[in-house]
């Protein structure tokens, strides 16, 4: 399938659907407190976005009953806000997808319940690196096998990390998912050629043990096949001439020391 080359004007608004969902998680971060149900988060989130003139992608689409994902400790991906109330040392993902104007913006960021233990905090913080090893490897003439592949030698080839291959990255513009794929495993030198103008999003999805995947009954809920820890992080990423835009970056995001935030 073609990948699309954003206009100029298209850039302008996945750049405003993407500011506005990282903003989503800059406003919810200081709800996530132990005792407050993920039903509650969704439901500050929902008023967020739709005061905003926006929708929150996730409601009814594909029949997913809520407007945010939660995904708390074993749960990979695709957790359903409900009455479960954060605990202390709780782990949780907070996904978020925007439409603005017709266009998505989608991000993701985990938050600890009061105090992780160790290897909760060092997953989160591998987790996060990981993804930004994969973004460093986004330039024009480029190709998505890199990004895997970066991603992959570090998470498991550094860290025996399980890398999760049943959720991958994707396009996103006018659509929530569109081409490409964006694996996050693979081949150096290999895969689709980057181009300025694409936009997609680099989601890794990193296990404390292995990185099978199960659904529940309810059809979303994506969990470890172990019960073990699960991290995920997320951006929106613009190719540019020069390399890359991180287009949900928030002032307060996390991004590698010496790593520029734009290039
Ligand atoms: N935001 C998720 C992603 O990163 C997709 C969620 S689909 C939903 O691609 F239906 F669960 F919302
Ligand atoms: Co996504
Ligand atoms: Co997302």
């Amino acid at each position: 399938m073609a990948v699309e080359i954003k206009s100029a004007a298209e850039i302008e608004k996945m750049r405003a659907t993407c500011r506005l969902a990282a903003s989503v998680l800059d406003y919810i971060g200081p709800h996530v407190q132990p005792g407050v149900t993920t039903e509650e988060l969704d439901r500050l989130c929902h008023a967020y976005i739709t005061e905003r003139g926006a929708y929150p992608s996730p409601l009814n689409y594909k029949g997913f009953p809520k407007s945010i994902c939660t995904s708390i400790n074993e749960v990979v991906c695709h957790g359903i806000p409900g009455p479960r109330k954060l605990v202390d040392g709780d782990i949780i993902n907070i996904d978020i997808t925007t439409t603005l104007d017709g266009y998505f913006g989608d991000t993701s960021e985990m938050f600890v319940v009061g105090e992780g233990s160790p290897e909760a905090q060092r997953l989160i913080e591998h987790t996060r690196e990981a993804l930004w090893l994969g973004i460093m490897e986004v330039a024009p003439k480029k190709r998505l096998g890199d990004v895997g592949a970066a991603i992959y030698e570090f998470a498991h080839g550094e860290h025996g990390y399980g890398v999760v291959t049943d959720f991958c990255g994707h396009g996103i513009g006018r659509q929530f998912h569109m081409a490409p794929q964006v694996a996050h495993v693979g081949r150096r030198n290999s895969g689709l050629r980057l181009r300025p103008g694409m936009t997609f999003t680099i989601e890794p999805m990193i296990n404390l043990g292995r990185p099978e995947t199960r659904i529940l009954d309810d059809g979303w809920t994506a969990l470890t096949i172990d019960n073990k820890l699960s991290a995920q992080v997320e951006h929106t990423i613009l190719v540019t001439e020069t390399g890359y835009d991180v287009l949900t970056m928030r002032e307060t995001g996390w991004h590698p020391p010496k790593a520029p935030i734009r290039c």
